[in-house]
């Protein structure tokens, strides 16, 4: 039996790599080059070509590369029954608190006024908003979005979280389902995305919400490009109703050379590195999961197809 890699444009070698130091004796086959589809037990896959995975009859886990599976289940043409799973690793969660942590402060400590100062030679201090006072909402409250609430909160912000299902957790102001959202953009100085693409999250960062959020909000979107309709975002920053915004993930990556996001004045851009999955740290994961698929195991870190996530 095989693990098979089916990852689109990413390159496949780190994973082989590290597959065969961690087991020597595996067989691991990177498509096109699949040999017998019977033999295919685990897929490995980032953007796979749609209607692929119904062709290898002795599936037994389909198994995200990271930590979304949006990339999975928009496939019209999945095998049923197969078990989905996805990456949930501490050295993914560090690192986008890393990244959120970095970004929360930029805002908070007026680095992107600073920056403009020096330009214009100007040297004008000013006081930071008291820690306190300033909201830090935090959309998805999950692997990730739970941590980085959590070490935000611990630096002494006040912290506002919104989640599908109640959540209670110390310190941090919880809120869920639609019906509490209007209340905690309200709140929201610094609004940061942290859920799953969903039919139900699609679009979520919109004008309306832009409007819910006090006047010069500031947007932190990583999680994924279709979460954020653009043209709204272009509005809300030029008609000052948002500060500025961070987008780690776009509608299409690599973001096209043309698209106006590139040169807005208020729109910082990082090629979707806010946390990447490092083979040499999840492979092994993935390799419990194989073992485990092959003696009969549910795999670990699965997730709801039903629900999205
Ligand atoms: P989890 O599944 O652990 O958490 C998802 C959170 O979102 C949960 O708190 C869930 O609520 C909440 N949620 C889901 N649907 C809704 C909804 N309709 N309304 C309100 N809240 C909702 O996911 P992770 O934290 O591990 O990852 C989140 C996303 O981050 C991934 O799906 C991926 O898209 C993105 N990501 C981006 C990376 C990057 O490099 N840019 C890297 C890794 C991930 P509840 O708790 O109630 O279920
Ligand atoms: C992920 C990602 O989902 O990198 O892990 O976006």
């Amino acid at each position: 039996m095989a693990i098979l890699i089916l990852c689109g444009e990413e390159d496949p070698s780190p994973w082989v790599s590290r597959f065969r130091e961690l087991d020597p004796s595996l067989d691991v086959r990177v498509w096109p080059r699949v040999g017998d589809p019977a033999e295919i037990l685990l897929a490995l896959v980032w953007n796979h070509p749609r209607g692929e995975l119904i062709k290898y009859p002795r599936l037994r886990c389909i198994a995200s590369m990271g930590a979304g599976v949006d990339h999975i289940l928009s496939d019209p043409l999945l095998p049923e029954g197969v078990p989905i799973t996805r990456v949930v690793h501490e050295s993914l969660t560090r690192s986008m608190t890393e990244y959120v942590i970095m970004a929360v402060l930029n805002f908070a400590r007026d680095m992107e006024k600073y920056r403009l100062d020096k330009q214009a030679k100007r040297w004008a201090p000013k006081f930071p908003r008291p820690r306190c006072e300033l909201g830090v909402g935090i959309m998805g409250l999950g692997q990730l979005g739970g941590h980085a609430a959590v070490k935000l909160r611990d630096l002494g912000y006040k912290v506002l979280g919104w989640s599908r299902t109640q959540h209670h957790m110390q310190g941090i102001r919880t809120f869920w389902g639609r019906a509490e959202l209007e209340q905690f953009l309200s709140e929201t100085d610094i609004l940061i995305c942290l859920l799953p693409l969903t039919a139900d999250t699609e679009g979520i960062l919109n004008r309306d919400t832009f409007s819910r959020l006090p006047r010069g909000a500031f947007l932190v979107n990583t999680a994924r490009g279709r979460h954020l309709v653009e043209e709204h975002l272009v509005e809300a920053l030029d008609e000052g109703q948002l500060s500025g915004a961070l987008l780690d993930v776009f509608r299409h990556e690599p973001l096209p050379s043309d698209h106006p996001f590139w040169s807005h004045p208020k729109i910082q851009i990082t090629p979707h590195v806010s946390s990447l999955t490092e083979p040499w740290e999840v492979a092994s994961q993935i390799l419990e999961n194989y073992k485990r698929v092959l003696q009969g195991l549910e795999p670990l870190n699965e997730v709801d197809p039903e629900r999205g996530y």
